[in-house]
């Protein structure tokens, strides 16, 4: 449904050692769930730090459209709600961009009201699955039209009154576990989700932060069943939401393959379901402290200390991949400067996201002279450290902000530089990632 604006492109080169003190964006994922919960309860929420990228505005402007009144720049936001249940029928189709967890959480929040809802986005989001959310709907009673295949755009009619439902999230994914927490806040009785691979769980904690009724019961294995009391009152609260481990992970991956570099990294979000990629460079051999840990709303919170590092490759195993979804990319990068062979295993989710990303990535690394195969769910990069030969190319990002990001970050180290085909889509999650990485020392223009 949105035009494509014309493209940017940039070329990073070859940049002498990164230094400085850094603070990323806020957390992608928290900002979404403090508008939209913020939107929903009574009362006012101050939100201070909120990501206001692409992404981000979407769910804004969605939550103006159900009526809750939204305002702020500068990561300052005061929401005030409609109280649970109290929805408006917006008067437009909502249209979100770019923006998949905008999209299918705002798909779980008001799909089950009853109303008629439109919902639409770019051409990538028309492209993603919206089955996944959809089907708990249907069973909750949700009419859908939709495009063939379950996508963009679609038509959500709400019944009547909401039926409480039983839900194991059939993939390992947060948005369809936050939608269906969130449709069951308006559905009578107990909803519960049950999910065999823990994913991020903020919205579980937000939840509560409002005074949702959830509990959450964990097994064998950390099967995990999250049951929600629907229809219970939500208010308003103050959120600060912390810096991105999804955007630190460009600062951090540059700071360990430019020689000599030593940067911190302030107020990162290091909730252990998020923080699979510092695992998984810690095993590489990464220098990353982290200090100053504190928690603040629930969440946990560090500062990070990074200084260029030899990597030595490794095999990611499959089940860590939720806690690191959106990080292979960056690590594809990373491990293309690091000694030997890293495999990365279990990334079929990685084709359904803002691009198929295992190609891209595949793609973007084979241009720019890396050795690397790719199969149905895994990549492998053979490395090199120090960059000889690598480069030189220009990477289609197909309109992937994280694509886009983690190329960059491989120019400023490789032989010769690299070319992305667009930036303009980077403002999705990272609308200051250039300036920042300049500010730092990188050769980007
Ligand atoms: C997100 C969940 C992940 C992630 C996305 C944000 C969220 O998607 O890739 O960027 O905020 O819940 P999936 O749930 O599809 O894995």
């Amino acid at each position: 449904m949105t035009d494509r604006p014309p493209l940017q492109p940039a070329t990073a080169r070859r940049s002498p050692a990164m230094t400085g003190h850094a603070r990323v964006p806020g957390d992608k994922s928290i900002s979404h769930r403090a508008l939209l919960l913020g939107g929903l309860a009574a009362g006012e929420t101050r939100i201070t730090g909120l990501l206001d990228g692409d992404d981000v505005l979407r769910t804004a402007a969605a939550m103006r459209a159900f009526g809750a009144q939204v305002d702020g720049a500068g990561g300052e936001w005061t929401v005030r709600g409609v109280g649970n249940g109290g929805l408006l029928e917006p008067e437009a189709p909502l249209d979100f961009g770019n923006s998949g967890t905008g999209v299918r959480l705002a798909m779980g929040l008001a799909g089950v009201y009853d109303m008629v809802t439109a919902f639409a986005g770019d051409a990538s989001l028309s492209r993603r699955p919206m089955g996944r959310v959809l089907d708990p709907l249907r069973l909750m009673g949700v009419q859908v039209e939709a495009t063939p295949g379950d996508r963009l755009p679609l038509t959500l009619r709400g019944p009547k009154t909401a039926a409480p439902i039983t839900y194991r999230v059939p993939v390992a994914s947060a948005q369809v576990k936050s939608a269906v927490l969130l449709a069951g806040l308006n559905a009578p009785g107990v909803t519960t989700v049950i999910e065999p691979v823990p994913t991020r769980d903020h919205t579980e904690k937000m939840l509560r932060g409002f005074g949702a009724n959830v509990e959450i019961e964990t097994g064998a294995g950390g099967l995990r069943h999250i049951r929600i009391k629907g229809q219970g009152r939500l208010t308003g609260q103050a959120i600060a939401v912390p810096g991105d481990p999804s955007s630190a992970a460009f600062v951090v991956v540059a700071a360990l393959i430019v020689p000599g570099s030593d940067v911190v990294v302030e107020n990162v979000l290091v909730n252990p379901t998020r923080t699979g990629l510092f695992d998984t460079l810690h095993e590489m051999g990464a220098s990353i402290e982290m200090f100053n840990r504190r928690n603040s709303g629930g969440e946990d919170i560090a500062d990070l200390r990074v200084r260029a590092s030899e990597l030595k490759s490794i095999t990611v195993p499959p089940e860590r991949a939720p806690s690191m979804i959106d990080e292979y990319p960056v690590l594809a990068v990373a491990a293309a400067f690091a000694e030997g062979e890293t495999l990365m295993q279990g990334l079929d989710e990685l084709r359904v996201k803002e691009s198929d990303r295992l190609a891209s990535v595949a793609a973007g690394l084979k241009a720019n002279a890396v050795d690397c195969e790719e199969g149905k769910d895994w990549l492998l990069v053979r490395g090199s450290p120090e960059g000889r030969g690598l480069g030189g190319g220009t990477v289609e990002t197909s309109s992937d902000h994280r694509v886009a990001m983690s190329f960059l970050v491989m120019g400023l180290t490789a032989e010769n530089p690299v070319t992305v085909d667009d930036t303009g889509m980077i403002a999705a999650s990272f609308p200051q990632f250039v300036d920042l990485m300049r500010g730092l020392g990188a050769e980007i223009e």
